[in-house]
């Protein structure tokens, strides 16, 4: 294990929270959360239900505004939602049933004022992307599970977020497909290289999708550390190393290991 501290001569985060509390009424969502993601990041939001990942995803979507601390976004301060930041659900059903797998693909870019010539070819080469180019004409409930998550990840792509966030996208699927997503999400990625903010409450996925993992504890949510895992990805699952990581982990996170303070430190798994 490697502990150090950060580099003050890091570029400009493309998203810095800083000291974010977040309150519903008398009930402490999130309390001083401080995270850079970097340009090319799959930062993952890691921690059991209720640590607060949804909430600070929905305001980094400019949905909530905090209770204290600030989130920047390329320097600006985040007040609002805008086309800049596309969230993708767990919910897939949120595909309008009578458009066409390429209208929905389409129509957030047609409501944000791109013309219907230039959302028509960008729909279809993100359809593409996916592996969905011979669906474009379906109906999204023809479509499986897996299809629906690749469609909501076309659609949002193709807007050209700076950053894309996620919340459970693969929850909803079973194993298998779950597991399937994880690999296209990753070689989608390598492919493409955008900046991604993810949020999920298994080990196993934070390890496989991200490159950098904050972990969270609940009442309020907190940072418990912040971890490097690029190391892992595709092709690690299974391995010892993968193993050992996933162990690590869950050890920092129901702590059986002393409280790593985050800011200023990353671990290395
Ligand atoms: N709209 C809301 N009103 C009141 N409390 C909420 C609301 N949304 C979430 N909470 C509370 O805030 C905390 C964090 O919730 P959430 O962000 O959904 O966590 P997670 O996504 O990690 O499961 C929980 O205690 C939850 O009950
Ligand atoms: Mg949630």
């Amino acid at each position: 294990m490697a502990v150090f501290p950060f580099q003050s001569g890091t570029p400009e985060p493309l998203l810095r929270a800083s000291g974010v509390t977040i309150d519903y009424g008398a009930v402490r969502a999130t309390e001083n959360v401080s995270f850079d993601v970097h340009e090319g990041d799959r930062f993952v939001l890691l921690g059991p239900s209720g640590c607060g990942k949804s909430t600070l995803l929905k305001t980094v979507g400019g949905f909530i505004t905090p209770t204290a601390g600030t989130l920047t976004l390329a320097g600006q301060r985040i007040t609002a939602p805008g086309p800049d930041r596309i969230v993708v659900f767990q919910e897939f059903d949120q595909l309008p049933p009578w458009k066409t797998v390429q209208q929905n693909v389409m129509f957030p870019m047609l409501v944000s004022g791109v013309s219907r010539a230039e959302a028509s070819a960008r729909a279809l080469a993100w359809l593409e992307k996916v592996g969905l180019a011979q669906f474009a004409h379906a109906y999204p409930h023809t479509l499986s599970g897996g299809m629906k998550a690749r469609v909501a990840i076309a659609r949002a792509l193709a807007m050209q977020p700076k950053i894309l966030l996620m919340d459970e996208p693969f929850a909803a699927l079973d194993a298998l497909t779950r597991r399937k997503m994880q690999e296209e999400l990753q070689m989608l990625w390598d492919e493409m290289r955008f900046t991604m903010l993810f949020v999920t409450h298994s080990i196993e996925e934070a390890l496989v999708v991200g490159n950098r993992i904050l972990l969270l504890s609940p009442h309020p949510g907190r940072v418990r550390a912040e971890l490097n895992s690029h190391q892992f990805g595709l092709h690690s699952a299974g391995s010892v190393a993968f193993q050992a990581a996933t162990g690590r982990i869950h050890r920092l996170l129901f702590g059986e290991e002393p409280l790593v303070q985050a800011t200023g430190v990353t671990v290395t798994v």
